[in-house]
């Protein structure tokens, strides 16, 4: 009888043992995939966050040369304002690799698991990939390739490096949720003043709508993408196009939309808020109305003095620390900062850089109480 019931306990310990042992195992797969290189594991979500529309939230940029921390920076942003779980895609040359890998694993520390991340080499579809390198810079034309490099992924939020968030990712993107079944990505216009805009004065191809798109930032449904076979589109516009494109990919994608205009869904201005907007007059309504919810500081505007409202922006981000009080260390100095900036063209209206930031940080302080 004695043994009997001994025999049930070690059978009920071994089961509660495999179930524990299975239980991390999960565990441990989901954080593995924040530290894998280009694999296609699902991801095994925190419970706490909540999705948006079904679909991770997903950011993806690519990275070459010198702007590792400009990247890092943009990441940053995305982290600091955003209330839903995040992924990242970082797709990098093989040296800036083990840099994202080990700053990525030490944010996700700081977090609380609030994010995973991918980081991935320059990768080109396997049929014709010695075409795909012939033709093009790799980094200038990786994007053009994420709908078939990412084959395991539905769609992302692509950023240039040179971005930040004013406003948490969410926002940017639930866009999604107002597109038509025929539209596959999102874009801004490259300008809003014919008078001053670049395309339509200058440009010898074909281009989306009056005045051209912006790609800097740029949601792209990669199943719908896929469906449409952007790739193959890809490099027929090129070699004919090649002679005469000035920005390299953002121009094949305004020629691609060009031919299939119902294809793309435009966001306002200020979803891709450049030195254009203020540099001359303000010309960009949504912010002025809204707030600017992405700032892209195009041409290098992060690092120069030219407009120094970007130049501010960029400094307060980079330097807070994930983990520090985002009130006192990142609102505040940038407030500071922007008040130095008033008497610039861009710096009149300080006001649209602060008011999504400010909602946030209200909420978040409401929430305290
Ligand atoms: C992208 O398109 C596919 C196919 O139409 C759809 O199932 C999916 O929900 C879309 N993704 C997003 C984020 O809207
Ligand atoms: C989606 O919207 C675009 C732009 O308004 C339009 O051209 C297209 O016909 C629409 N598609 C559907 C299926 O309604």
């Amino acid at each position: 009888m004695r043994l009997f019931s001994y025999t049930r306990l070690c059978i009920i310990l071994t089961v509660l043992i495999t179930i524990f042992y299975l239980y991390w195992s999960v565990f441990n797969f989901e954080s593995n995939e924040s530290v894998q290189i280009g694999t296609g594991r699902p991801v095994l979500l925190p419970t706490k966050k909540k999705l948006v529309n079904s679909h991770i939230v997903t950011v993806a940029v690519v990275a070459c040369g010198d702007r590792l921390h400009e990247t890092l920076t943009m990441i940053k942003s995305a982290i600091m304002l955003s209330q839903v779980h995040l992924r990242f895609i970082v797709v990098t040359e093989d040296n800036l690799i083990e840099n994202f890998q080990e700053k990525l694993s030490e944010w996700q520390e700081f977090t609380n698991n609030a994010f995973t991340f991918r980081v991935m080499p320059l990768t080109f579809p396997k049929d014709n990939a010695q075409e795909w390198r012939k033709l093009f810079k790799p980094c200038a034309a990786q994007r053009l390739f994420l709908p078939s490099v990412l084959d395991d992924i539905d769609s992302i939020l692509y950023m240039d490096t040179d971005t930040l968030f004013l406003t948490p990712v969410e926002d940017v993107w639930e866009h999604f949720n107002n597109m038509n079944s025929s539209q596959m990505a999102a874009l801004a216009p490259e300008h809003e003043d014919p008078n001053v805009g670049w395309y339509n004065r200058f440009a010898r191809h074909p281009y989306y709508g009056p005045l051209g798109v912006n790609s800097g930032v740029m949601l792209m449904n990669l199943t719908r993408m896929r469906e449409f076979q952007w790739v193959n589109y890809v490099i027929p516009i090129y070699k004919r196009y090649k002679l005469k494109i000035t920005w390299g990919d953002q121009d094949i994608i305004n020629i691609i939309f060009h031919f299939h205009p119902d294809k793309l869904y435009i966001y306002p201005c200020r979803y891709n808020f450049r030195p254009d907007h203020c540099m001359y007059m303000s010309v960009c309504k949504s912010a002025e109305r809204a707030g600017v919810a992405v700032i892209h500081g195009s041409r290098g505007f992060f690092h120069l003095e030219k407009q120094p409202v970007f130049t501010a922006i960029y400094r307060a981000f980079e330097e807070f620390q994930l983990g520090g009080d985002i009130y006192q260390d990142f609102y505040e100095p940038l407030e500071n900062y922007l008040d130095l900036t008033t008497e610039t063209s861009c710096g009149h209206i300080i006001g649209i850089y602060l008011k999504n930031l400010r909602r946030y940080i209200d909420i978040k302080e409401d929430n305290a109480r």
